[in-house]
């Protein structure tokens, strides 16, 4: 009963702490305890214009679940799970402010009746900041590694369910001569592109725009695209008809497209809930609640040949949530 007693509060504080490190990060206290190793909570506070008892009641609960120390006196420092939780901050932002609203409403979610049309909300800019660092430590290395194996330039390259307009930037730095077409559904992230590119001079060399790539029709735009990308959405295609569907509709409404870099997360597979690493979870238990069915890699390889595409290469990342790049070309 004790024992349980201990373990039930750090499940309590852990919820806390979790939406602690997603704030921490955003507000920039991590990062500045990641460069610096020491962080004064009055001068930080006041220097960002935070209140500073909230601030102090964010670190507090870092505190609880041995993320940072604290000395009494304001300086704060970190413990011993500072590295780790750094290294998966973006995990929780994604769970506690960009997927917070699935969570919150869960038991509205579950009733069959109640799940007709836009039935659930997330913050889709959130999920587009936490996405640009998931991609930066899980996808990145690999995708580039794709990258460099395409032999010739591509003129137009688009990127599907773009979200923040990170890859496509990047993309941009690397093919200095391409244009970039950015596709969401999501205006508020598109917003986020739209500044983003900005920021980087590379607006005039970019297009924009809203569209569902479920069920978009033809663009002049589309004919050009000779590079497509599709990182962290491609989950969107299932269940499996509508997939197949898709990505014959992909050959046709880019005639062009050369490669299909292909890169998402997939269902796990033989590992029991006990031993989840971090995210594994709460991904899944979020896709089930919004009906979406992750598929799992051989689920994924079932449908391309059907689809219109072979596989020219796979790497098999798997940081968290069984990520996968498939290297795809018209069949
Ligand atoms: C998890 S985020 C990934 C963003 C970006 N691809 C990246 O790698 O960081 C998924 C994005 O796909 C977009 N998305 C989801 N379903 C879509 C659809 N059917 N059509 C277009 N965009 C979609 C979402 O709005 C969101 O911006």
């Amino acid at each position: 009963m004790k024992d349980s007693g201990a373990a039930v509060a750090h499940i309590f504080n852990s919820a806390v702490a979790a939406a602690a490190i997603g704030a921490a990060w955003e507000a920039g206290i991590l990062d500045v305890l990641n460069q610096n190793r020491v962080l004064n909570l009055a001068d930080f506070a006041e220097e960002h214009g935070l209140h500073l008892r909230s601030t102090a009641a964010v670190v507090r609960a870092l505190a609880a679940v041995g993320v940072v120390e604290t000395d009494g006196g304001g300086e704060v420092v970190p413990a011993e799970h500072f590295a780790e939780v750094y290294r998966t901050r973006s995990f929780f932002h994604w769970m506690t402010r960009g997927s917070g609203e699935l969570f919150r409403r869960m038991p509205e979610l579950l009733p069959e009746r109640a799940r007709h049309g836009d039935y659930y909300q997330r913050d889709s800019a959130a999920i587009a900041f936490a996405c640009r660092e998931i991609s930066a430590f899980s996808y990145d290395p690999w995708f580039w590694k794709a990258i460099d194996r395409i032999e010739r330039e591509p003129a137009v390259v688009a990127d599907l369910g773009c979200g923040s307009g990170e890859r496509l930037i990047q993309l941009l730095t690397r093919l200095p001569h391409a244009e970039a077409l950015g596709i969401d559904v999501a205006e508020p992230a598109l917003a986020e592109a739209a500044v983003a590119t900005a920021e980087a001079g590379m607006a005039d060399r970019t297009t924009l725009v809203v569209e569902d790539v479920l069920t978009m029709a033809p663009r002049p735009e589309f004919d050009r695209v000779e590079l497509l990308t599709c990182f962290m959405m491609g989950h969107d295609f299932w269940p499996r008809t509508q997939c197949v569907r898709t990505l014959r509709r992909l050959r046709e409404l880019f005639p062009r497209a050369e490669r299909f870099l292909l890169g998402d997360a997939t269902r796990t597979v033989g590992v029991a809930d006990r031993d989840l690493p971090t995210f594994t979870l709460g991904f899944e238990v979020a896709h089930e609640l919004m009906g979406i069915q992750l598929p799992t890699v051989e689920e994924w390889e079932s449908v391309f040949e059907e689809g219109g595409w072979v596989v020219v290469g796979k790497h098999w990342i798997d940081v968290a949530v069984g990520e996968v790049i498939f290297e795809l070309e018209p069949r």
